[in-house]
């Protein structure tokens, strides 16, 4: 089989476009979507993101921007910051780019954020409510993820998906959609025993470790749909997934590129979330 590339990047564009209607609809009532987006030193991996984030916020004419702060801030500097946003009616949505300087505890910080501004849906509150099925917002790489998936018109119901990752962002989100999805759910991990005896049992195969083409052709299913997650930078100008791409390839029905993949679905997501924390606060 020679697997059809899911065009991530394509269906970013149409999904960023879908959103100006939205946007229009706000503003005509007098609401601007605005993002603030809060990066923390200087890892270069992080500045570009960022800046991809507020490119998008830009294009869509969303308010607010990227507040930069030296890798020197303190736990408590960023706290006040976030809450002066959570207390500022016009801020829709707050981000704080991870990971953050080691001195400062991610999760302390998280936990004060607004659940109604956490457009990343990484606030305890919004993964509690998906764990249960409530209306929250869904961290942006897995709910891209599930707009890829259902792009190739594949049935999710009674399909077996293998998750791999265990990440608080993606793996664990990711193994709770395709679960509400009522797929039958695995999630591996760097732990897990045969791991390839697993994967290779999969219809839906979900890599989010970190490791460059770690999964190889023989883990795979013929006719699996296989989502890359991954992002890993092996030389100066060069990213890869976490899947073998080419030789994976023969056995896929479908597969996404990286880059172009589920990397353009994330921003995607975080726009629309936006929206919807923006259409939220006028109803
Ligand atoms: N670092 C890597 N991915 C993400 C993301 O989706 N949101 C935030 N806030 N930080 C990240």
């Amino acid at each position: 089989m020679n697997a059809s590339i899911i065009d991530g990047k394509a269906i970013a564009l149409a999904t960023r476009k879908a959103l100006r209607s939205r946007v229009e609809a706000l503003k005509e009532r007098g609401v601007t979507p605005c993002l603030m987006v809060i990066l923390v030193g200087e890892d270069p991996a992080s500045a570009i993101y960022v800046r991809n984030k507020e490119k998008a916020s830009e294009k869509l004419g969303f308010a607010g921007g990227v507040t930069r702060l030296p890798e020197s801030t303190t736990q408590e500097e960023l706290i006040s910051l976030v809450e002066a946003y959570n207390a500022d009616p016009k801020v829709h949505g707050i981000l704080v780019q991870l990971p953050l300087p080691k001195h400062i505890d991610e999760r302390a910080v998280l936990a004060h954020i607004s659940p109604d501004k956490d457009v990343d849906g990484f606030h305890t509150m919004n993964a509690g409510r998906l764990l249960v099925g409530e209306r929250c917002f869904i961290p942006c790489t897995p709910k891209g993820v599930m707009r890829l998936l259902e792009e190739t018109g594949m049935e999710l119901s009674g399909k077996h998906a293998v998750v791999v990752g265990r990440s608080n962002i993606v793996g664990k989100p990711m193994a709770l959609l395709l679960l509400q999805a009522n797929c039958t759910v695995t999630i591996a991990h760097s732990k897990t025993a045969n791991l390839a005896e697993i994967c290779s049992q999969a219809d839906v195969l979900v890599a989010a470790v970190g490791r460059p083409g770690l999964i190889t052709a023989n883990m795979v299913k013929p006719g699996a749909v296989v989502i890359d997650v991954g992002v890993n930078r092996v030389a100066e100008k060069k990213v890869v997934g976490d899947v073998a791409f080419e030789e994976v390839c023969e056995k896929a029905s479908y597969i996404t590129p990286v880059p172009g993949g589920v990397g353009a679905m994330t921003i995607a997501m975080l726009m629309q979330n936006t929206v919807e924390a923006a259409e939220r606060a006028l109803s």
